[in-house]
């Protein structure tokens, strides 16, 4: 271990951030109503270029109407390619109200890309005497971005999470799909003539944990496109979960119970990681470092694996 700790991530459950366009206010109740832990109300590519004005209009009055209880609220801007982006974020910083907890930069492709929203992010809070400070999330789906998850993942105090967008991501690439995330049909191995299908958000997805887990920020999974594949959205998610990501997007309500369930450690899951702290305090006890745990190896390591699922069921007060 570096002499340099990990720092540890934002304490709070984003199990689920689920999404819906600013120019659609009619469901901002019904995302205010749900399960999900973040909300993410979209300027971005979710809202035609005639409705950005309004759209803008809708999220600052959501901010001042809505109760949105408990829930991280966040905006998604519009990406700095484009002529709206800086009236997202001074419109916001100006008039939302302090309920607005993040803003959602989509794609980042260089640290610096983050250093331009937290200038005028910085100048506006300091003209208008905001004393909360804006959060940031921001969207991996470029070559660039994924070039440059390192530098971007250390690039403002204010990023708390980061998201794979794999439909964008995949179209930056070059990759041949039209598909948002899940299985590829021709990304497979063949073996005695069979196929045998592989993941190619595999390395994007372990690149952005890497990089989070570095600098303290939350990974998390992008949209699934298909939101009539129950089966298929749990099988991403359980991907991404064991790959070390928190959470993942819901672009439809009926997505927030399968990201919840997914995310949200099991019952005997957390039993077994108690069992392992339970026999490694006793095996410290008895001076040893390691022991047996139902026939197989557990050492100091363990006790450090099962705590990462004991500290995220009390994250999301379960007990
Ligand atoms: N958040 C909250 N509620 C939503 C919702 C959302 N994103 N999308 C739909 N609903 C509500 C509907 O209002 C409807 O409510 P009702 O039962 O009270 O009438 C119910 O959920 C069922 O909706 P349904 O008819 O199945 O969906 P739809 O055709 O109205 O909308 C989408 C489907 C995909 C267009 C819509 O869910 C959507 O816009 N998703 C988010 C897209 C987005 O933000 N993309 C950017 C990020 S990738
Ligand atoms: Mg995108």
């Amino acid at each position: 271990m570096s002499f340099r700790l990990q720092p540890a991530p934002p304490a709070r459950p984003n199990r689920c951030q689920l999404f819906a366009p600013g120019s659609r206010p009619a469901v901002f109740a019904k995302m205010a109503a749900s399960a999900a832990d973040v909300v993410n109300i979209d300027l971005e590519d979710s809202v035609a270029p005639s409705d950005k004005d309004i759209a803008r209009a809708n999220v600052i009055a959501a901010t001042h109407e809505v109760d949105w209880g408990r829930k991280q609220l966040s905006v998604r801007i519009n990406g700095l390619d484009t002529g709206w982006w800086y009236r997202d974020v001074v419109d916001l910083l100006e008039q939302a109200s302090d309920r607005l907890d993040a803003i959602m930069i989509p794609k980042v492709g260089c640290a610096a890309d983050v250093y331009a929203v937290d200038a005028l992010v910085t100048a506006v809070e300091r003209a208008k005497g905001r004393t909360k400070p804006i959060g940031f999330e921001v969207i991996i789906e470029s070559a660039a971005g994924i070039t440059h998850v390192a530098e971007i993942a250390a690039s403002s105090p204010r990023l708390q999470a980061m998201s794979l967008g794999a439909a964008d991501f995949a179209a930056s690439m070059g990759m041949q799909t039209t598909g948002i995330g899940g299985t590829q049909e021709n990304y497979y191995m063949l073996q005695a003539g069979a196929r045998h299908w592989s993941d190619p958000w595999h390395w994007a997805q372990t690149a952005i944990v890497a990089a989070c887990r570095t600098h303290g920020i939350l990974p998390v999974d992008g949209p699934f496109g298909d939101f009539s594949d129950d089966e298929g959205f749990r099988a991403q998610a359980r991907r991404s979960a064991t790959l070390g990501m928190v959470g993942k997007w819901a672009i439809h309500p009926r997505q927030v119970a399968l990201a919840n369930e997914i995310f949200t450690p099991s019952a005997e899951a957390v039993a077994e990681a108690r069992e392992i702290l339970a026999a490694m305090a006793e095996a410290k006890a008895r001076g040893e470092g390691a022991t047996v745990y139902k026939g197989r190896l557990v050492d100091i390591a363990s006790i450090k694996q099962a705590e990462v699922v004991v500290r995220q069921w009390e994250l999301i007060g379960t007990d």
